[in-house]
């Protein structure tokens, strides 16, 4: 049998581990805890430096405690028992932490309007054998969700529709279900499926006949197929208008997307960019929603459908000054200054890397690239946004870090970072 500890919560620690010390001295992370807490905890796994227990019970709460809303939140986030005020203090505490020896003034925190209902986008996994759609445990199970407290209400609305539809027909190569939703309560709904099977089309036309749902796609690798109505949604984000394919990235918190276009509006014309670079620019969300402040907005994207998008975007937003290419930002970048539009001129580069952060290659362009006076940074991972900023330190110099907060009641962390080259 595993062995069961008493233990006090010290810290919590990015992304989200109650940190420890077993009667012997060792780290043990619990996953769950708030700082303070007396838990009782089972180790589930030894590590040579640390060990990794579950959380049984809470002996002594912590005043910060909350009841969370669902069931299965552990599923996803043992953050939702933490009040929030208690969250905004423990990520400016995280980020403080990684960012030692990077950017030692004080970080701003942008709180989240809407704490629940804010996800815009949301992945149900399926197991056919045991009747169950939901989220995936760490056990590598699938548990039964009904209804998601974090996404809006339209996709658990159409959730609770098309839930008796799977089960009604099975359609065994299907693997997930993924629900979109604009910001209206339209719906696109995503199906993911390890192979073709006809009885896919019969599925689609009948979660596409619910009243919300205005496309069904069917995804299968990189492949893309409409199989009712349209593969895109269309959304107006801080005044402008914006349309995302089936599987193209969208910021998923709308409020919050808006509030990282404030700060990269109100930084672009401080930092009187004139033209930028959108490096990792998705449908152009960043790079557009500033267009009316520069002169040129020059966008790199490697999603071939991205594309687009892009090209619908720009006309949208109708100022004349957007040009892209669709490929590795890494390979891309070198590439642009031939452009004769752009040539030398560069002066602020915009980066929303996935989670895996900067390539070399991108590091080594903005190192080297004497042209580029600014750098805005948007990261998702603090982990690679700390391994980044440290390389460019002796380069750039850290004006101002911000952490948007996109995903409350959860470890996430986002961030806005504003850079500098310093002069020689
Ligand atoms: C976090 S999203 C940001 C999108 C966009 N900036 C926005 O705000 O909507 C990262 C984007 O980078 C793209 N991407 C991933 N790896 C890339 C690469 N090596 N080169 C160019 N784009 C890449 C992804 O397809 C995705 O659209």
């Amino acid at each position: 049998m595993s062995e069961r500890l008493e233990l006090l919560i010290k810290d919590v620690v990015y992304p989200g581990k109650g940190l420890s010390r077993g009667p012997d001295g060792k780290v043990v992370f619990v996953d769950g805890g708030i700082d303070g807490e007396r838990v009782e905890a089972e180790v589930v796994k030894r590590y040579k430096t640390y060990d990794v227990a579950r959380l049984i019970s809470v002996i002594e709460p912590s005043p910060y405690r909350v009841a969370p809303r669902c069931d299965h939140y552990r599923l996803c986030s043992v953050y939702q028992v933490m009040d929030y005020h208690y969250q905004v203090r423990l990520k400016l505490r995280q980020l403080n932490a990684m960012m030692k020896g990077i950017y030692t003034q004080k970080i701003e925190f942008l709180p989240a309007d809407s704490i629940f209902g804010y996800r815009n986008k949301v992945r149900f996994r399926v197991d056919w054998r045991g009747r169950k759609a939901g989220y995936i445990s760490s056990e590598g199970e699938v548990v039964d969700v009904e209804e998601c407290h974090l996404a809006l209400r339209g996709i658990n609305e159409v959730w609770r529709h098309i839930r008796p539809i799977l089960w009604d027909r099975p359609v065994e190569e299907l693997d997930s279900v993924e629900i979109r939703a604009d910001r209206d309560g339209r719906i696109l709904v995503n199906l993911f499926v390890s192979d073709d099977a006809p009885a896919l089309q019969d599925l689609a036309m009948r979660i596409g006949g619910l009243e919300s749902v205005t496309g069904v796609v069917r995804i299968k690798g990189l492949s893309v197929k409409e199989l009712v109505g349209e593969r895109f949604l269309e959304v107006e984000v801080a005044g402008r208008k914006f349309r995302f394919y089936a599987t193209n990235f969208f910021q998923v918190n709308y409020e919050m997307a808006e509030k990282i276009v404030a700060l990269l509006r109100q930084w672009i014309l401080r930092l009187e960019s004139r033209v930028i670079l959108d490096l990792f620019a998705g449908v152009g969300f960043l790079g557009l929603s500033v267009a009316d402040a520069v002169r040129w907005v020059y966008a790199v994207e490697s999603d071939p459908l991205a594309g687009k998008a892009l090209e619908v975007n720009g006309d949208y937003a109708g100022f004349g000054n957007l040009s892209y290419k669709i490929g590795n930002a890494g390979k891309i970048v070198w590439e642009v200054f031939e452009d004769p539009r752009l040539k030398k001129s560069v002066d602020t580069v915009v980066v929303d890397p996935p989670r895996t952060g900067l390539s070399k290659s991108v590091r080594e362009f903005l190192r080297k690239n004497s042209k580029v006076r600014s750098l805005i940074y948007v990261s998702c991972d603090p982990m690679t946004l700390r391994r980044d900023l440290s390389e460019l330190k002796p380069v750039y110099k850290v004006e101002r870090m911000y952490i948007v907060d996109m995903f409350p009641n959860t470890p996430h962390i986002e961030t806005v970072t504003i850079l500098t080259r310093r002069k020689k």
